[in-house]
């Protein structure tokens, strides 16, 4: 049996810097508000042309770039959105256009903001069983097309960006780099709390003026009940992940990177199971939530800073709508 690693990492963000005075123009809320609360100082936007593939394509260059490997090395491109492209097909498929690459398999999930960490337990299994070589995994998300821009969204406008983060996911050579463990959850008992209702094949016609005017084509959260949920699954994730690699101390672990949805929930997860600020790193003041990308987005900025270094001991963590969460562990 094979066993698989990161072998590059990608990142592109949307051209547009939205700051939360700019977003004070649109809607009754403040820099104050939005900083106290979630630690978000401005997010991305897509200009007119971007896209979520065209930001994923050039995270997915870049990636490419930095393993090492030809696009045509790539057998297989995952890609993990809540906001895809277009209705359908899936937006693997753009990206596979772009990068001039033919027929290799085009699967896209959801998962939303634990999207990269099913990705990932996807790639890894693929790898593991021989099926496939290197993967391209992607998170990819526009956002701001589809957010209510009014005083009436602004519990959930305020809180999300726009950006791509890619990696490629390749065959481990030695126990030094590897992805050691992924574990996935998922609890729909109350998928409701933060989700889209409108358009939707359960409704027919799928959108309607009616639900226009009750802006049910907006996202939708209860942050009291998403944010309780956060700061209760992420250390659960944590936890299952060390004692499934025999890690008996947080202390063993370099570098802690969680899914960026807000800087409270992180520094409360971080207190809860003993993690210093050192060791973990967070951008969602830059970007906001970019839901399926924050974690590549996050980690690829660890690297580049220096904070994540060849062999060092990694912790992924993420949850989101569903509800999903998970961890994955891993040698980078
Ligand atoms: C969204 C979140 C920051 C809201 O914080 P909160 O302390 O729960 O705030 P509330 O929703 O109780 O709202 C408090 C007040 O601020 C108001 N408010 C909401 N959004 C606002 C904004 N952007 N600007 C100004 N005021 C705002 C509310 O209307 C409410 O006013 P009221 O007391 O007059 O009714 C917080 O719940 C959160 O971060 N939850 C998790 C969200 C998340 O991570 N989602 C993504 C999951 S992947």
């Amino acid at each position: 049996m094979h066993r698989s690693r990161i072998l590059g990492i990608g990142m592109n963000v949307a051209s547009r810097v939205v700051t939360n005075d700019d977003l004070a123009k649109m809607m009754e809320t403040s820099h104050e508000w939005i900083h106290e609360r979630t630690g978000i100082e401005q997010r991305r936007w897509v200009a007119p042309g971007e896209t979520g593939a065209s930001m994923a394509t050039k995270a997915a260059k870049e990636a490419i770039e930095r393993a090492g490997i030809a696009p045509t090395d790539i057998d297989l491109i995952i890609y993990a959105t809540l906001s895809p492209d277009f209705n359908f097909p899936g937006t693997a498929v753009f990206v596979q256009r772009n990068l001039g690459l033919k027929e290799i398999p085009c699967l896209d999930i959801r998962q939303q903001c634990t999207g990269f960490i099913y990705g990932l337990s996807i790639a890894d299994a693929y790898i593991r069983t021989g099926n496939f070589k290197n993967i391209l995994l992607i998170g990819s998300e526009v956002h701001s097309t589809g957010l209510d821009k009014t005083t009436a969204g602004r519990d959930v406008t305020v809180l999300f960006g726009d950006g791509a983060g890619a990696v490629i996911i390749g065959r481990a050579t030695d126990d030094q780099h590897m992805i050691l463990s992924t574990h996935i959850h998922a609890d729909g008992s109350e998928a409701e709390i933060l989700w889209t209702e409108y358009p939707a094949s359960a409704h027919d016609p799928r959108i309607s003026e009616a639900a226009m005017a009750e802006r049910k084509h907006y996202p939708s959260m209860n942050g009291k009940k998403v944010f309780k949920h956060a700061v209760t699954r992420m250390p659960q994730a944590i936890m299952e992940g060390m004692q499934a690699n025999g890690i008996k101390s947080i202390a063993e672990v370099d570098m802690v990177i969680p899914h960026q949805a807000n800087l409270r929930i992180n520094q409360m997860v971080a207190q809860m199971i003993g993690v210093p600020p050192e060791k973990t790193h967070n951008n969602i003041m830059k970007y906001g939530n970019t839901t399926a990308a924050s974690i590549p987005i996050c980690m690829h900025e660890a690297i580049e800073l220096g904070k994540i270094k060849p062999g060092n001991l990694v912790c992924l963590v993420a949850f989101g709508a569903g509800l999903t969460w998970g961890s994955c562990f891993l040698r980078y």
